[in-house]
């Protein structure tokens, strides 16, 4: 790979396949540190699951797509090969798809001969594993444009001056939007109708409410590879803030919270101890969590009020057999 320009922050890839470019507008370690030390300081520590994702985060997850007891990822493939030529009637051939969170690319891969979109819009803050995925993907499919954007989704970013014209589809898998709050979903649903108005949509996927039993095997693998992942976070955090957090002093704790219709994921601590940073010094009892994620599970109606609170509505839903995962195309009301 050659640097090609750099502008500010950003900098401009271009791969021998010649198809895709890489653009980092990531904010940087400054802001994620001041995050990071304002959860920390609160009354429940609380980390943004965001800062799940570095490298290793990242391939974790991609573990934790593989597992048997994680439904969410082989039902919703399912659903999406099952499917795509209709999906594809919705979303129309030759648009510019755009993927907040793209991961690993692995889902689009399913679509992309059925949209053979103009160009292919990856979208993620874990910027060696975007790159990396990108590659691959320019690698696979010669014939498709891609242009991978390193970036907080939540914050700032825009996207590329470059790129075609004509119909946009934002493609939001994985229940990427169960990790924001629902007054949060709402607002960056709205985000998402700006970008697509007035003619695109929103393919979207979203993890149906079921038995609790179903919920907590799924964030409570029998391999670890869950717990992993969430201590992985303590690593991270060492390397943002430089603090010398010790995953062994910490457990994986997650459960579905029946009330709020969410898993919670929480970091406990085993042992009353400080960790220090800076000038700061964060205190743990014995027993005390760090809250890092809430993934919330939607029924059919929750879906329809979200799209509805974003002056969005449901075009139409694809479900499996047992209705444990579903796919929707929203389009401005
Ligand atoms: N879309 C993929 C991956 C889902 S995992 C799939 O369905 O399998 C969630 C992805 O969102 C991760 O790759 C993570 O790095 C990314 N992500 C989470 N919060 C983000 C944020 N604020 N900005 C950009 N990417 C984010
Ligand atoms: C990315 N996100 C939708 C996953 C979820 O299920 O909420 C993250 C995850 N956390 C634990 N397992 C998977």
């Amino acid at each position: 790979m050659k640097a090609a320009t750099r502008q500010t922050n950003q900098v401009v890839i271009e791969t021998a396949t010649g198809n895709v470019r890489f653009e980092d507008q990531h904010p940087g370690r400054g802001d994620a540190g001041r995050e990071l030390r304002r959860g920390l300081a609160l009354p429940q520590k609380m980390i943004n699951p965001k800062f799940f994702y570095d490298q290793l985060g990242s391939e974790l997850f991609d573990q934790i797509t593989r597992l048997p007891e994680y439904y969410p990822a082989r039902t919703e493939k399912a659903i999406l090969t099952k499917y795509r030529a209709e999906m594809a009637r919705y979303c129309g051939r030759g648009s510019v798809i755009i993927e907040p969170g793209s991961g690993s690319s692995e889902k689009i891969r399913l679509l992309l001969n059925a949209l053979e979109p103009s160009a292919y819009v990856p979208l993620d803050i874990s910027a060696d594993f975007l790159q990396q995925a990108a590659q691959r993907l320019g690698e696979e499919f010669p014939g498709v444009q891609i242009h991978a954007i390193c970036a907080d989704f939540s914050h700032n970013w825009s996207l590329p001056r470059t790129l075609p014209a004509g119909k946009r589809v934002v493609f939001y898998p994985g229940s990427t939007i169960g990790n924001l709050e629902p007054e949060a979903a709402v607002a960056f649903l709205q985000r998402m109708r700006q970008w697509v108005a007035p003619e695109g949509g929103i393919l979207l996927g979203v993890d149906l409410h079921k038995s609790s039993d179903r919920l907590n095997v799924a964030y409570n693998d029998s391999a670890g590879v869950t717990a992993r992942f969430n201590l992985n976070l303590l690593r991270h955090l060492n390397q943002v803030l430089g603090t010398r957090f010790d995953p062994a002093r910490f457990r994986h704790r997650a459960f579905y919270c029946e009330a709020r219709q969410r898993i919670e994921m929480h970091l406990v601590s085993v042992e009353k101890h400080s960790v220090a940073c800076g000038d700061e010094v964060f205190e743990f009892e014995a027993g005390e969590t760090i809250h890092t994620e809430n993934s919330y599970k939607y029924t059919p109606q929750g879906i329809e009020d979200l799209a509805s609170g974003a002056g969005l509505r449901v075009g139409k839903s694809w479900l499996d057999d047992e209705a444990l995962f579903s796919v929707h195309y929203l389009e401005p009301a």
